[in-house]
C-alpha cells in the first residue's frame, strides 16, 4: 500500500504541493519517497530511502521547478527499501516518469523481454517495467494516453499509476485497476492521488475513478476513459464532507474498523506474492527434520493455524511456539537440520528476533513472513515472503493476521504438492477456494456488521467472555479472545472446546456468554456436545455457524452465519472477521479507544 500523487497547477510550483501531499499520505507507506516534475523540456527528479522529513532535510524536495509533477511514498513489496527502489521510475531516456501503487504480478517476464530488447533497469521493483513499456509504445507512435492504455493490457496484477512525459509536458495520465485512485478538482488546478487526504486541504471536489478507468488531466480539465476500450466515459464529481482526520481513515471512526474492512483488498494482495519464494521456502521446510513456527501474539495464532494446515494437507509435523519460550523449550535440540519459520507483521519483535538469532547460531535455516520489507526479519532469513498488507496503524492486528493466514495456506498447499500429499485436481480446487476467500469476507462484512454491533450492545457490560472452538479454529478463538482483551479490556478465556470440561466450565453460570466457532467439518458433532454442556449450565450461547447449519442454530441464543463449505483449513481466515468486529464494537460500547489500547505498542522491541 503506497501513496501516489500528481498535480497540474495554474500557478506556483508543483514540488512543494507534492511534498505536502506526500506527507498527508505517509500513513500509506513511509520507507522511501520521491518526486518528479517537468519544466522547460526536462524531467527533474529527487528520491531517496527514509521518511519524507529525512529526505527533505538533505534533498530539499521543494526546489524542483515546474507546475506539473508526480510523487510517491513507498511501502516496499518487491525490492527492499532503497534509493534505487524508490519511485518515480523513468524510462531509458529520462523522459517519462511513473509512480505506481499496486503489484505487477508478471513483471519478471515483462522485464526479461524489455531487457532483451535493450532496456536498462536500475531497480529491483515490479513497477519499473511500466515506464519502459510506455517508452516502447510511444516510440511506435502512440501518444502518452494511448501508450498507458496499451501498457495496462500487458500488466497482470493491481495498479494505480500517474505518468508524466517531457514529450507531452502539459498532462498527467493516470489509470487504475484494483488499487484506488481519486482526482481532486480545484478550478483549473488538478490533482490525482491514492486517497482523498492528499488533496483535502486544497479542494473537497473529487472524482473517484472506477475499476479499469483512466483519466487525462490537462489545463483544460479532466477526461475519463475506459482502460479497456479507450472510449470516453461520463463521470460525477462528489463533494467530500470528511474532516482531514476522517479522510485518513476513509471515513471510518477508527483505523481498526478501516483495517477490518480493508481485508478483502489486503487478502487479494497477499495472494499476489510470488511463487518462486513459496517454492524455495517449501523446499527448505521439506528437507528439514524438524520444523518450528515461531512468533508472538496474533502472529503466533497464525502459526498455530499453520501447524494444523501443514499437518492436515502436507502431513508435516510443525511445532508452533511462542517466541519468548522457544529457546527455553527447544534450545537444546536446534541444529542444521531444523527449519525455523518466523512470522512477524513488523519484522522487529524482539522475542521473535532473539529466537531466530539463536536458531541461526545453531545452524538452523531461518525463513520469514513479514509485512515490512527491509525489517530485521528479512535480513536474518534466507528466504522471506512479504504479506503485502500495507501499513497497519491500529495496534490490534486485524488485516495482517488474515493476510498471514493466506500466505501460510499457500505455503501449506505448496508443501502438500511437493510431498505428493494432494493430487493436482485437489490442489487446483484448494487454490480456487483460497482465491474466493476475499469475496466471502466482503459478504461477511456486509451481512453481519449490524448483528455484531447489536451483540456488543447486548453483552458490553459482562465481566468475562469465553471463546471455544476445535481443531484449526482453536487458533481462531485464541485470536478472538486476544482482540477482545486488548481493545475492550474484558478478561476472557479461550480453549479447545474439548478442554473446557477439564476446568474452565467451573466459571459458567446463568447468562455467561460463550462464543463458539463452529463451522461444519470433522469437529461438528463434537462441538454440539460442548454446546450442550455449556447450555446445561445456563450459558448464553453465541455461535459462528455455516449458512446451511441445521443443528447448532437451534441451540444458540445468538448466531452469525457464514458461507457454507469453506475448506476447513481456510475457516480461520473467514471466521475471525466477526470476532474482530465483535471486539471492536465491545471497545466502542465500553468507551475505550480501539486504536490505542492502554499499555500496548504496535511493535514490541523489548524482551
Ligand atoms: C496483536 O493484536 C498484538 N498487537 C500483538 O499481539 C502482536 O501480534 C505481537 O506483538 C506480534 O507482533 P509482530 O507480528 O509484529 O511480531
Amino acid at each position: 500500500m503506497c501513496g501516489i500523487f500528481g498535480c497540474i497547477l495554474t500557478e506556483g510550483k508543483a514540488a512543494p504541493v507534492i511534498h505536502a501531499a506526500l506527507k498527508r499520505l505517509e500513513y500509506r507507506g513511509y520507507d522511501s519517497a520521491g518526486e518528479a516534475t517537468i519544466y522547460d523540456g526536462h524531467l527533474y527528479m529527487k528520491k531517496d530511502v527514509g521518511k519524507i522529513d529525512q529526505i527533505h532535510s538533505h534533498l530539499n524536495l521543494d526546489d524542483l521547478p515546474g507546475k506539473l509533477g508526480v510523487g510517491h511514498t513507498r511501502w516496499a513489496t518487491h525490492g527492499a527499501p532503497s534509493k534505487e527502489n524508490a519511485h518515480p521510475f523513468v524510462d531509458c531516456k529520462d523522459r517519462i516518469a511513473v509512480v505506481h501503487n499496486g503489484i505487477i504480478e508478471n513483471f519478471l517476464e515483462l522485464r526479461e523481454g524489455l531487457e532483451k530488447s535493450g532496456h536498462i533497469f536500475k531497480s529491483r521493483t515490479d513497477s519499473e517495467v511500466i515506464p519502459h513499456l510506455i517508452e516502447d509504445f510511444t516510440a511506435k507512435g502512440s501518444n502518452l494516453a494511448e501508450a498507458v492504455r496499451q501498457v495496462s493490457q500487458k500488466l497482470k496484477g493491481s495498479f494505480a499509476i500517474a505518468v508524466i512525459s517531457v514529450d507531452e509536458p502539459d498532462k498527467i495520465v493516470c489509470a487504475r485497476r484494483e488499487s484506488p485512485l481519486v482526482i481532486g478538482i480545484q478550478g483549473k488546478s488538478l490533482y490525482c492521488a491514492s486517497d482523498v487526504p492528499a488533496f483535502l486541504p486544497l479542494t473537497n471536489k473529487a472524482l473517484f475513478l472506477e475499476e479499469n478507468e483512466m483519466a487525462l488531466l490537462t489545463a483544460k480539465g479532466v477526461k475519463v476513459f475506459s482502460l479497456k476500450t479507450g472510449e470516453s466515459k461520463h463521470f460525477e464529481i462528489s463533494t467530500i464532507t470528511w474532516s482531514p482526520e476522517m479522510a485518513k481513515k476513509s471515513g471510518y471512526r477508527h483505523f481498526m474498523l478501516k483495517e477490518i474492512h480493508e481485508q478483502p483488498l489486503s487478502l487479494r494482495n497477499a495472494l499476489r506474492t510470488q511463487e518462486l519464494y513459496y517454492d524455495l521456502m517449501a523446499a527448505t521446510i521439506n528437507s528439514a527434520s524438524r520444523v518450528f513456527l515461531v512468533a508472538c501474539g496474533t502472529s503466533y495464532h497464525a502459526c498455530l493455524a499453520a501447524a494444523y494446515m501443514f499437518s492436515k494437507i502436507a502431513h508435516i509435523d510443525a511445532k508452533s511456539v511462542e517466541a519468548s519460550e522457544f529457546i527455553e523449550h527447544y534450545g537444546t535440540i536446534l541444529d542444521r537440520n531444523c527449519a525455523v519459520l518466523a512470522v512477524s507483521q513488523s519484522g522487529e519483535t524482539a522475542d521473535t528476533l532473539t529466537a531466530i538469532r539463536f536458531a541461526k547460531e545453531c545452524g538452523a535455516s531461518i525463513l520469514g513472513i513479514t509485512n515490512v520489507m527491509g525489517s530485521t526479519i528479512t535480513r536474518l532469513s534466507s528466504v522471506y515472503i512479504g504479506q503485502n498488507s500495507g501499513p497497519e496503524i491500529g495496534v490490534a492486528a486485524t488485516k495482517t493476521f488474515t493476510a498471514q493466514l493466506v500466505v501460510l495456506a499457500k505455503l501449506a498447499i505448496k508443501l502438500a504438492e511437493k510431498r505428493g500429499k494432494i493430487t493436482p485436481p485437489e490442489s487446483k480446487l484448494l487454490k480456487k477456494n483460497l482465491i474466493e476467500i476475499p469475496e466471502i469476507i466482503e459478504t461477511i462484512l456486509s451481512e453481519n456488521e449490524g448483528k455484531l454491533k447489536h451483540l456488543a450492545e447486548k453483552y458490553w457490560n459482562r465481566s468475562s467472555v469465553c471463546f471455544l472452538g476445535r481443531g484449526i479454529n482453536v487458533a481462531t478463538v485464541l485470536e478472538g479472545r486476544l482482540k477482545l482483551l486488548e481493545v475492550a479490556y474484558i478478561p476472557a478465556l479461550a480453549y479447545p472446546a474439548g478442554e473446557s470440561k477439564h476446568g474452565s466450565i467451573a466459571i459458567v453460570e446463568k447468562g455467561y456468554p460463550v462464543i463458539f466457532v463452529s463451522p461444519g467439518g470433522n469437529a461438528y458433532s463434537k462441538i454440539i456436545g460442548n454446546i450442550m454442556e455449556m447450555k446445561a449450565r445456563g450459558a448464553d450461547i453465541l455461535a459462528l455457524i455455516e449458512k446451511d447449519d441445521k443443528e447448532i442454530k437451534k441451540l444458540t441464543d445468538e448466531y452469525v452465519e457464514i458461507q457454507s463449505n469453506i475448506p476447513e483449513i481456510f475457516t480461520p481466515i473467514a471466521y475471525v472477521v466477526p470476532l474482530q468486529l465483535f471486539a471492536y464494537y465491545m471497545a466502542i460500547e465500553r468507551g475505550s479507544d480501539p486504536d490505542k489500547p492502554r499499555n500496548l505498542a504496535k511493535s514490541v522491541t523489548v524482551e
